[in-house]
């Protein structure tokens, strides 16, 4: 099969039309309308200035770039969906490694496949020796997020058949290998932070169980993790696991639709998740509530965010104007979790900061609600980890749906490069003076 040959073809039959009337020309334009959508290709028949008319969408706020099977949002309800399975039951009844499953492959795994799948996964969660010595490169306090997104791209130099994306095993290979091997770098890229020795998997273990091993091990023979610490930490890869077309997900289909390996591809997507507006903002959450400091100072910290000084992060959300339905679940998983670690104090802050925040009407009118964000933040430091490592926690998780959405634009044949559009707004043609 060559690059260029996707594997689906589907032609959307239309639902009904737009008619749009030129009030430049008086003519009219019938646009079909096909899965709630017009397309901008129909749009672009319009005449515009110099080329047909263009819609302008700074953030792609009412834009559909792809089509997807994956995930379901109703923003409004709160409602979030992975192949058809609400977040609820598959954060209570199945592990990360099924859901990783069922983003790729649309259906949850028997117990046959799910064993096949896990033995795929733990055999290659080690990273070749090189790797280890181009992560001890780093400065010691270097953002684990930045060693993270290098040695992610590193690995395709590792993996030259990584470029095989259209030959189904080399692919699936690949996506076996980066799942399998972002919890081995995130944990080096903590245990470099700390000038500890590297740890190597532990193939006896489960996933996230593997993961503390190599975070926490030291002179115990057999690291044997807390099972409700391993299980809270599976749930929250769970409820990370995919979010349809966020800004780190689009990343890493813009940079797919370019034929790139999937490690360049998952690489920017670390990237995007990085930012604090993104990914970066549980750790930005907890630097506010370190900076609030006492409950007593909230009203001040909210007065001075409607003022517009500052956003409070962990609230608000391109597509939830609702109850963010995983921060409802994370709620209950910190309650577990602090069985063991004890109570984190921050949580009181953020408890208030929520109580105050969902009766202002500055947050009311706006549909601002806490995000999932918002409460992860609060267990990950209670288990241990130093804010830096919080966005790579996020990148763990959401690495199956960033692979399922790779996977899924490869395959779509509607897919093209990705290449936006713009309205330009320099400077006519000039010339350079004599
Ligand atoms: N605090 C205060 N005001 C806010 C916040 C916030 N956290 N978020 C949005 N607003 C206000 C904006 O000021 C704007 O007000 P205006 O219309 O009066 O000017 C309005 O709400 C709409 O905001 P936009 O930035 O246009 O909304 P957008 O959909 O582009 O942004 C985003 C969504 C980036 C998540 C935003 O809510 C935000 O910055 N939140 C804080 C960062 C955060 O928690 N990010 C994590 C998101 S979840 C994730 O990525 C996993």
């Amino acid at each position: 099969m060559s690059i260029a040959e996707p594997v689906k073809k589907e032609t959307a039959a239309a639902t009904g039309s737009l008619t749009v009337k030129d009030n430049r020309d008086g003519k009219s334009y019938e646009l079909p309308i096909a899965r709630g959508a017009i397309t901008a290709a129909d749009l672009h028949k319009i005449p515009g200035e110099d080329i047909g008319l263009l819609n302008y969408d700074p953030g792609f706020m009412a834009t559909a770039a792809v089509k997807s099977a994956i995930t379901y949002i109703d923003g409004d309800k709160g409602i979030l969906r992975y192949r058809g399975y609400p977040i609820e039951e598959l954060a209570e009844k199945c592990s990360f490694l099924e859901v990783a499953y069922l983003l790729l492959n649309g259906e949850l795994p028997s117990d046959q496949q799910l064993a096949t799948w896990a033995d795929e996964v733990t055999h290659h969660t080690f990273v070749h020796e090189n790797i280890k010595e181009f992560m001890h490169g780093f400065r010691h306090d270097a953002h684990p997020m930045g060693m993270l997104m290098s040695t992610v791209a590193a690995l395709s130099t590792f993996y030259p058949e990584a470029k095989r994306i259209a030959d189904e095993k080399p692919r699936r290979t690949q996506i076996v290998r980066l799942i399998a091997k972002m919890p081995t770098i995130a944990a080096f890229a903590y245990r470099h932070s700390r000038g500890l020795p590297y740890v190597y998997p532990d193939n006896d273990l489960a996933y996230t169980a593997n993961f503390l091993n190599m975070l926490w091990k030291t002179t115990e023979l057999k690291y044997e993790p807390d099972p409700i610490l391993a299980h809270a930490l599976d749930v929250l890869f769970i409820l990370h696991a995919d979010h349809e077309q966020n800004c780190s997900t689009s990343t890493v289909r813009v940079v797919g639709s370019s034929r790139s390996d999937p490690y360049s591809a998952v690489a920017a997507g670390v990237g995007a998740l990085y930012g604090p507006l993104h990914g970066g903002a549980n750790e930005q959450v907890l630097r506010m509530l370190e900076d609030i400091g006492s409950v007593d100072r909230i009203p001040e910290y909210v007065a001075r965010v409607k003022k517009g000084e500052f956003r409070l992060m962990g609230f608000g959300h391109r597509v939830y104007k609702n109850y963010d339905p995983r921060a409802r679940i994370i709620k209950k998983v910190a309650d577990q979790v602090f069985t063991v670690t004890g109570r984190n104090p921050l949580l009181d802050i953020a408890i208030e900061l929520e109580k105050i925040a969902l009766n202002d009407d500055y947050f009311v009118s706006h549909k601002l609600y806490p995000n999932v964000d918002f409460y992860s933040g609060i267990i990950y430091q209670a288990m241990g980890f130093p804010v830096e490592m919080f966005t790579v926690l996020f990148a763990i998780g959401r690495t199956p749906g960033w692979l399922a959405q790779w996977e899924e634009g490869l395959l779509d044949a509607d897919q093209k490069i990705a290449r936006p559009r713009q309205i330009y707004t320099g400077k006519g043609e000039r010339h350079i003076a004599e």
